[in-house]
């Protein structure tokens, strides 16, 4: 059986002022009507899962359930995270939970906020997945990129195997030198950062390349403390645990992975400049939401909360007001709205 994990904890500051500490990205209404958490439950809909369990911050926990209480979802419980230590460390709670019945499922890790337009190409790759994660193979989600993005993972293919290519590499967030000869080869993939594989396969690995991180996880879970649907563990050992991500722990090292390819429109929306390209746009190319007027405007995008905004003859802007803070950027630039959250974190 599939046993979706949904991921929710990190923080997106590359949509700062949007995104914030409090209430990051995955909880926002970026795309559509639903929130991103929501579109990522939605979306599994027509696929034959058990109920998915969710893993967050514990400052999350609240705005995390009201949104799975919004959309009349089954789940099987939200985990609560004392302290972010990244995916690695998030996935291995999930596996240990998940084997505790002496069960063994196919994990489907998801990310909360990446934007899907098609469905059911989603869902045809997992159902393409399945066979080979049953078969103890770590499967990743492969997604044809044409830019050399410096903040996905890549993963070389090799030879076919059933409904995928087994991973000859996988080079997590190269330079940009690195993924320029990627992309040009044509032998990459970029990692989608969502993957299939059996919660003890997964565990297994992790205690090979990760001992550390295997051990502090699973005497993080020894104490399991349930109140309604959250379910937390021990603070104590999860916060001595190190961190890292999946795809540095994992999937640089195994020799299991296997890479199946998802053609779905995928959109990782890590920054404004890809918001802007998955938004809805006037024929001069802008985004606008919130209430806006603007005169010889192009390829922009506002988003404005509780006033008017007014642009003249700009274009390539990003433009972002909330309550208490305004951005203007340039849209090639907003990558680095990540060092205004760095300065602000050093002023506090
Ligand atoms: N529960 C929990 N705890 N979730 C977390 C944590 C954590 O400590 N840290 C991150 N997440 C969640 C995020 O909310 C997101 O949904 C997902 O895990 C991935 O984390 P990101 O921080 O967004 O990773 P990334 O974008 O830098 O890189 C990953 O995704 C890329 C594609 O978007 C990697 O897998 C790359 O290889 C991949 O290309
Ligand atoms: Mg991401």
């Amino acid at each position: 059986m599939i046993l979706p994990i949904i991921m929710a904890g990190g923080s997106g500051t590359r949509l700062w002022p949007l995104s914030r500490g409090n209430y990051p990205k995955q909880f926002l209404k970026l795309h559509g009507n639903n929130t991103m958490l929501q579109s990522t439950l939605l979306r599994l809909d027509g696929l034959s899962h058990s109920p998915a369990m969710l893993i967050c911050n514990e400052e999350h926990r609240f705005i995390a359930a009201e949104q799975i209480r919004q959309l009349n979802v089954k789940h099987s419980g939200i985990f609560l995270e004392p302290v972010g230590r990244n995916t690695a460390p998030a996935i291995a709670l999930a596996a240990f939970k998940a084997i505790e019945n002496a069960q063994d499922p196919l994990l489907l890790v998801l990310a909360a906020d990446h934007v899907i337009e098609n469905k059911d190409a989603f869902q045809e790759s997992i159902i393409k997945a399945k066979s080979l994660a049953e078969q103890g193979k770590l499967v990743t989600f492969g997604i044809v990129g044409n830019t050399p993005e410096t903040g996905y993972g890549y993963i070389k293919r090799g030879s076919e195997v059933q409904n995928g290519f087994v991973v000859d590499s996988f080079v997590e967030k190269p330079d940009l030198e690195t993924a320029m000869s990627y992309v040009s080869s044509g032998d990459y993939y970029w990692n989608s950062g969502m993957f299939l594989f059996k919660a003890s396969r997964y565990l297994e690995e992790l205690k090979a390349f990760r001992p550390d991180i295997y051990k502090a996880c699973e005497k993080a879970v020894q104490v399991q403390n349930n109140d309604m649907d959250f379910i937390r563990v021990d603070k104590e050992a999860f916060e001595a645990c190190p961190d890292e991500s999946v795809d540095y722990a994992v999937m640089e090292h195994t020799k299991d992975a296997v890479v199946v390819p998802m053609d779905a429109n995928w959109n990782d929306v890590g920054g404004f400049s890809a918001l802007w390209e998955v938004s809805e746009q006037d024929a001069d190319g802008n985004a606008f939401i919130g209430d806006v007027k603007s005169v010889d405007t192009k390829n922009t995008l506002i988003f404005g909360e509780d006033k008017l905004i007014t642009t003249v003859g700009v274009e390539n802007l990003v433009i972002v007001n909330t309550k208490d803070a305004v951005l203007v950027a340039h849209k090639d630039e907003s990558q680095k709205v990540k060092q205004i959250v760095n300065q602000l974190k050093a002023d506090d």
